[in-house]
């Protein structure tokens, strides 16, 4: 059986960013649905006792006529998950690169994430220029993920309604919620406010410890 995992901090504690009316909706209803609506689907599918990474990287195993439900329900489960793990209250940053760009394309892992990405995009700040454009730009629901792809390079990219990197063979490293359901109580239809204070909650130390898993 899946089940909600616990939120790492209270309903109000990524306020002023995140509120928690919000917190408490996207948490108790959303997350919790997809958590149930994956139960039905896996016990349907006969994949009870597989761990959700393990059906979603697998997906084409499971029978056809499960696919649809273990796409949107088990990559609702595992992207919410993941979500409140990419957040904390006054958010974690890194640690400045000690490269300061002088390896401009030649980091490894070994030199951390700031470096990372350092070496990819020039700076944290030119990251987040096009992190935030991506989010602005995704069309309808979905989310924005920070990846390691199968070349092993750090890459911004999007995924539609419920598709999990993990199925496309991806590594995430963090994410973004751009469902309206993640913002619009608060920010209404302007997502360029929730793309900003997301920044301000993201947890950037668990990325970097994602990143050094390998
Ligand atoms: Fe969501």
């Amino acid at each position: 059986m899946f089940e909600l995992p616990k939120l790492p901090y209270g309903f109000a504690d990524l306020e002023p960013n995140y509120d928690a009316a919000t917190v408490e909706l996207h948490y108790s209803k959303h997350h919790a649905t997809y958590t149930a609506n994956l139960n039905k689907a896996a016990e349907a599918a006969g994949l009870q006792g597989k761990s959700v990474e393990e059906i979603l990287r697998n997906l084409s195993d499971a029978p056809a006529e499960q696919r649809t439900a273990l796409t949107n329900h088990g990559g609702g489960y595992f992207n919410h998950n993941f979500f409140w793990e990419s957040l904390s209250p006054k958010g974690k940053k890194l640690a400045d690169s000690t490269l300061a760009g002088a390896k401009v394309g030649g980091a490894t892992a070994a030199d951390g994430l700031a470096a990372a990405i350092d070496s990819k995009w020039g700076s944290f700040e030119k990251f987040a220029e096009a992190f935030t454009a991506k989010a602005l730009g995704h069309f309808g629901s979905g989310w924005v993920w920070l990846v390691v792809n199968a070349k092993g390079e750090l890459e911004i990219t999007d995924t539609h309604d419920q598709v999990s990197p993990i199925t496309l063979g991806l590594k995430p490293l963090i994410v973004i919620d751009v469902w309206e359901h993640a913002y619009y109580l608060k920010y209404r239809n302007v997502r360029a406010d929730w793309i900003k204070a997301w920044f301000n909650i993201a947890n950037w130390e668990k990325a970097e410890e994602r990143f050094l898993q390998g």
